[in-house]
């Protein structure tokens, strides 16, 4: 199902995104519901969507997470969007693209919510003292071996106070964490903006010099952590091509790519 009206807050992103000269966010396409936002563009992107073509819905009935995760968020409360951007590059490029997309947000969020420090958990997910407050997802589209575009799938817990049980202690929202009112366009624009400036630095180069803003925000620099597989050591940064940098116990440097991580 396909419905197009949204609150009147979203309704000024259009403009606001135009009026800052982003080219993420253009056009921009606001839906009071759809599946998942990344699926709207992968779609349109196989129809010959324009690259910054940008999704935006109140409400998705099978928002997706990273490790085939569900995305779950209440009608009207968030911000969930997803952005098409046309890059030709091979796909070692995509995790740094996910660092920058998820450091994007992290700069949003910190202005949204002056108050919190908001931390980047690698590989994306955006913390405040330990909870989630925002993801990303991102998924390719490819011929062969090469990447022809991007998805940049973002949700952004905004307004949700009260989480379901099973969540309350995992995750938090710019409302929980800052005590100015927030307001999803302004966050949108802000991201779109942020990415515009970084994403084709990256695509271009690599995480290079945004690796010095990702180790100011990085929530694991210094930590205890396991992969799923239950190798452990200590987070050590981030390289280049955005793999976690881990000290084994045996001194040793290993990198990891791929995975969740936990604290131990
Ligand atoms: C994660 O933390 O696992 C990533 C979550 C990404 C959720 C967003 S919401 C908008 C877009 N559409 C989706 O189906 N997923 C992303």
């Amino acid at each position: 199902m396909r419905t197009s009206r949204v609150a009147p807050d979203l309704e000024s992103a259009p403009a606001l995104v135009r009026a800052r000269g982003s080219l993420l966010g253009v056009p921009m396409h606001l839906l009071a519901s759809t599946t998942s936002t990344n699926d709207e563009a992968k779609h349109a992107a196989k129809q010959g969507a324009p690259s910054g073509s940008t999704w935006v819905t109140e409400q998705q009935t099978a928002g997706r997470g990273r490790q085939g995760r569900t995305w779950v968020s209440p009608a009207g409360e968030n911000l969930l969007f997803s952005v098409l951007v046309r890059v030709a590059c091979p796909p070692s490029r995509l995790p740094p693209i996910a660092l920058v997309a998820g450091l994007a947000v992290r700069d949003a969020v910190a202005t949204a919510a002056p108050d919190a420090q908001p931390k980047i958990k690698w590989p994306n997910d955006v913390l405040v003292e330990g909870k989630k407050l925002a993801g990303v997802l991102v998924e390719a589209i490819t011929a062969g071996s090469r990447v022809l575009a991007v998805v940049i799938g973002v949700g952004i817990n905004v307004h949700t106070r009260d989480f379901p049980e099973d969540l309350a202690g995992l995750a938090t929202s710019v409302a929980r964490v800052s005590r100015r009112p927030a307001d999803r366009t302004v966050l949108l624009a802000d991201v779109l903006s942020c990415l515009d400036r970084d994403l084709h630095v990256v695509v271009g180069r690599g995480l290079g010099l945004l690796r010095a803003r990702l180790e100011g925000a990085d929530a694991l620099r210094g930590l205890r952590v396991r992969s799923d597989v239950g190798d452990e050591g200590t987070a050590s940064g981030i390289d280049d091509g955005g793999r976690l940098l881990v000290r084994r116990g045996d001194g040793v440097l290993v990198r990891w790519s791929a995975g969740e991580v936990h604290l131990v």
